[in-house]
């Protein structure tokens, strides 16, 4: 039974994923009209146009600055979960929302490019926190039950706060010359509403009872959260979960290189998260409609919305496929396709001069691309991580693929524009290229974990690290399904 106080929980935690979203989405479609502002204030302040390399400089910064705050905060995540705890974190979080919105909001008014690239680092750190805190908030208040379901909130908030802002991003609502202010500073309503609601919302039992011992008021907050009097089972199933942690000890971010016993799955979670930013897909997000008109197609900013409706749709398809397929088979699946679309789209783009109806061509294979994506690449780094590792070293490599993603999306972010002017059409060809390597590297190294324990996992790595030689048959018959694997699994999800 759902009572009104979990699902305005729910709902309270899933702004800030939705809000994420949102601030990837919402720097795509008015691009063309900031870079005119940044040009004005440019000729306002020193009598000349800018010149278009110092543009692209000031732009992709501040596309990519997002990338740095949500790396930095993304890393004090942790720390501040446990400090404060999760819903007054969430709460002080909503700060950092408000002042990055306000700020970007505010830098046409104060004609100040340095406000908004200020403004969008703000955000991102609000961001990288409200990534980790999201999940991590709803999967303790849920149910073992619905846990795997709601997990999946999360994800599909993301990609319906990427399609609100490209839609609000239309020139007719709010993508104009006078407005994107207004849809920058959009970001704040959310905040807002968080921030009202959370004061109704309770503390997360689970980190009441097993980070802080408070077994007094998790019993409420679960009373409250149940609508049951009766809590005793939950509170059981509790002090289970705190007994394992506690028979494990914490790994920290240094020993998970050092042993050799962690660094083969480290390795595999870093290179997984970089499959998913350098697969090029928040080229797309980030870039698309400048793609879009580059690849001559007639209303560019409808384009970008398409996309963002696959993006919708295929999450949803995904979400079905998860469970039924194995996680290593989705990955190179979507990876495969990736990489395909990448040299349609190549050769449409270089095609374009000649045959006028490829820009027909290469929209699709975007399309095609960012529905790929969303089967293997999106999801499935994360949850990986999890199922990876144990309770002991979980945290410290969550932390590492955190920084390794960030990373890799300030890369993106920074350097996609000033290759993609370098390399005309054949940009995509780099993230082919990539992809093609990430989907060779998952075929010889990442192990099947769907329906594994961890120690079957933890086998698997030892063999392969004592004997040297790869083992082409990774897919072992231990299909037997966990409950311990299926539980931590659907915890974990994204
Ligand atoms: C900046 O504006 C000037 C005049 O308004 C224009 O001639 C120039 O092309 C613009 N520069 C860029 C890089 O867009």
């Amino acid at each position: 039974r759902l009572t009104g106080t979990f699902v305005l929980s729910v709902f309270t935690a899933v702004l800030g994923s939705l809000e994420f979203g949102y601030n990837i989405g919402v720097i795509n479609a008015p691009q063309k009209m900031i870079e005119q502002d940044y040009n004005a204030t440019w000729l306002q302040r020193y009598g000349e146009p800018i010149p278009s390399g110092t543009l692209t400089s000031l732009w992709s910064l501040s596309v990519a600055i997002f990338s740095i705050g949500g790396m930095l905060s993304a890393f004090c995540l942790g720390f501040v979960s446990e400090w404060l705890g999760r819903r007054k974190a969430m709460l002080i979080n909503n700060l950092f929302a408000f002042i990055g919105g306000s700020l970007m909001a505010l830098s046409k008014l104060c004609r100040s490019f340095e406000m908004m690239i200020l403004g969008r680092f703000i955000i991102g750190a609000y961001c990288g926190l409200a990534s980790g805190l999201t999940p991590m908030y709803v999967g303790e208040i849920a149910p073992t039950s619905l846990r795997g379901a709601l997990g999946t909130l999360h994800q599909l908030a993301i990609v319906t706060g990427i399609l609100i802002a490209q839609i609000l991003g239309l020139e007719v609502l709010l993508g104009s010359q006078e407005l994107w202010p207004v849809l920058l500073g959009l970001t704040v309503v959310p905040t807002v509403l968080q921030m009202s609601f959370l004061p109704f919302c309770p503390e997360s039992p689970r980190f009441l009872y097993i980070v802080r011992c408070q077994e007094h008021q998790a019993k409420r907050g679960l009373r409250r959260l149940t609508g049951r009097q009766e809590v005793g089972d939950m509170l059981a199933e509790m002090k289970e979960e705190k007994r394992k942690m506690e028979m494990e000890r914490k790994v920290s971010i240094l020993e998970l290189f050092r042993s050799p016993l962690y660094r083969q799955p480290i390795i595999i979670s870093i290179l997984l998260q970089l499959s998913q930013q350098l697969s090029g897909i928040n080229a797309i997000f980030y870039y698309s409609t400048s793609i879009f008109i580059k690849a001559g197609v007639q209303s560019p900013v409808y384009a970008t919305i398409g996309a963002g409706v696959i993006n919708c749709a295929f999450t949803v398809v995904s979400l079905f496929l998860i469970e039924r397929m194995g996680r290593r088979t989705l990955h190179m699946l979507g990876l495969g396709g990736m990489c395909i679309c990448a040299v349609i789209m190549t050769m449409a783009l270089a095609l374009l001069d000649s045959v006028p109806w490829m820009s027909y061509i290469c929209m699709l294979s975007i399309f095609g691309f960012v529905a790929f994506f969303e089967v293997g690449p999106g999801p499935i780094p994360w949850f990986f991580v999890a199922e990876l590792f144990s309770q002991g070293p979980r945290p410290a490599a969550m932390a590492v693929a955190g920084f390794s993603n960030w990373t890799a999306n300030f890369i993106i972010g920074m350097g996609f524009q000033y290759v993609a002017d370098l390399c005309g059409p054949y940009v995509f060809l780099i993230f082919a290229v990539l992809l093609l390597f990430f989907l060779i590297f998952t075929f010889f190294r990442v192990p099947e974990t769907r329906g594994k324990t961890f120690d079957q996992i933890a086998a698997n790595f030892n063999e392969r690290s004592v004997g040297g030689m790869m083992d082409m048959d990774m897919d072992m018959d231990l299909d037997k399904p966990s409950t311990e694997l299926d539980y931590l699994g659907e915890e974990s999800i994204n």
